[in-house]
């Protein structure tokens, strides 16, 4: 059964220790801050199914929320999010209190997300990336598996050589995970990033932990996000032009949804794309990006374009 662990000495002791029982060659780190859905599930599942040893990390980390009310009310709900862990066949979940992640209180180095972190979420959330990547950074350095067996052990063909070492992480949060994956490539991290696709309700909404605070007339009108997503994948998948404009009326014909922002950008600079691409069939890799208000609730979504 599920193993709960609130120190990083404890973490690194049991996360060696199922690894060393089970002769496992590979960890996997599945990184939250709890409020868990099938979006985090998913997550899980995909780690189970690729590791020998999988550690879920819960933590709400206020490096990355811009208010305290937002960091106070954000929802915590432990014993649910065990329950579908240990549903999920993960290991271990840590889940330390914010002095056991900066004991020395706000870090004073931190790592900086640049550019990539400066457009989009992070035009209306400063410092919100560099808040994330710093926690990321440290629970990737936490979760790294403990060496090799010991030369004794009769671990067969794998003995003496380096456990292999993922961690996952949503596309719903689309500018996270391109953000996570150069911080790993730019910073020699050694770790393998893996993307798992976003999970949706079956009307089309994608899963966040605060659609919680949607009424019901609000949540209908998030819809018109996945739909206009959905209407630039269908013209991509047809090799058709973007038709930008008419996506974009879909959600301007929602009053209750405010939009943020909506454009198809370059997959890994996050840079928009040429405005031809909107005009000419459309061939290659983009993501469609969108954020709007809806209510008291920021959403965002997004879409990932191959034609
Ligand atoms: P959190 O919002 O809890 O999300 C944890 C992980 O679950 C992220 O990688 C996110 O992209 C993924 N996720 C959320 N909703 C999803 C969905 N509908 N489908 C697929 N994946 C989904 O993102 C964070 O926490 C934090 O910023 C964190 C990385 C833990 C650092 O604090």
């Amino acid at each position: 059964s599920i193993q709960l662990v609130t120190t990083v000495a404890g973490l690194r002791a049991e996360s060696a220790r199922l690894l060393g029982a089970k002769r496992g060659v590979s960890q996997g780190l599945v990184p939250t801050m709890g409020a868990l859905h099938e979006g985090h599930a998913a997550l899980a599942r995909a780690a189970v199914e690729n590791n020998d040893v999988v550690v879920a990390s819960i933590f709400v980390n206020p490096l990355q929320f811009g208010d305290a009310v937002d960091l106070d009310r954000y929802p915590r709900t432990l014993d649910a999010d065990l329950a579908l862990l240990e549903g999920q066949d993960v290991d271990l979940v840590f889940a330390p209190t914010v002095e056991e992640v900066y004991p020395g209180g706000e870090p004073l180095v931190r790592i900086t997300s640049g550019r990539l972190g400066d457009k989009w979420e992070g035009a209306s959330r400063p410092g919100h990336f560099d808040g994330a990547l710093t926690v990321v950074a440290k629970l990737l350095h936490y979760g790294i598996p403990a060496a090799g067996l010991p030369a004794g052990a009769a671990a067969g063909p794998q003995r003496g050589s380096l456990p292999a070492y993922r961690a996952y992480f949503g596309q719903k949060d689309a500018q996270q995970l391109a953000l996570v994956r150069r911080m790993v490539s730019d910073l020699d991290f050694p770790v393998e990033i893996v993307g798992v696709p976003t999970v949706r309700a079956e009307d089309g909404l994608a899963l966040s932990s605060r659609n919680r605070f949607l009424s019901g007339d609000e949540r209908d009108a998030a819809l018109v996000l996945s739909r206009a997503l959905r209407l630039l994948e269908e013209r991509a998948n047809a090799h058709e032009p973007l038709d930008l404009d008419s996506a974009l009326a879909l959600v301007e014909s929602q009053p209750l949804v405010e939009l943020d922002y909506f454009d198809v950008v370059d997959p890994g600079t996050l840079e928009p794309l040429a405005e031809n691409c909107r005009e000419t069939p459309f061939r290659g890799d983009a993501l469609a990006l969108i954020a709007a208000k809806v209510g008291p609730v920021r959403l965002i979504d997004n879409v990932v374009l191959n034609s």
